[in-house]
């Protein structure tokens, strides 16, 4: 065998690893049936003065919900876990929007899909700010 030969056989192999372990399939994933169930009858309060909420852009997951602060000044809070196979999802502050780092799945600012391979919406939260107390419930 050639080095040539060898590298291109290598190389095909690799190839074949880094196939997306969901592609093809929007429900593929052996792991697709874990996602977590949105939390439900929420009311919490955070305070914003300090940490990642009291900068635009900064974001916190906590309880199953992600809580961004958008560069507009506004409080957004939507179920951090992806509905296509439920990892955390992040924040974009660029795009105002949520992004899975799993399998890259998007979602606008009120969690809604975007792209997939996720196809259901994150579930969205009511937002009050009161001094440096945000609530937020369902
Ligand atoms: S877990 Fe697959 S896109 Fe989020």
């Amino acid at each position: 065998m050639t080095r040539k030969e060898f590298l291109s056989q290598v190389g095909a192999g690799a190839a074949v690893l880094f196939v997306p372990a969901c592609l093809g399939s929007l429900s593929g994933c052996s792991n697709a049936g874990t996602v977590p169930a949105a939390p439900t009858n929420v009311d919490m309060t955070l305070d914003v003065s300090s940490g990642a909420l009291s900068v635009k852009g900064g974001y916190l997951v906590t309880g199953g919900i992600i809580v961004a602060h958008t560069a507009a000044g506004a409080f957004l809070a939507v179920s951090a876990a992806c509905t296509h196979a439920g990892s955390t999802i992040q924040y974009v502050s660029g795009s105002n929007s949520f992004r899975c780092p799993n399998h890259g799945a998007t979602f606008n600012n009120t969690g809604a899909v975007t792209g997939g391979p996720a196809s259901r919406s994150l579930a969205q939260y009511n937002t009050t700010l009161t001094g440096t107390s945000l609530r937020i419930f369902s």
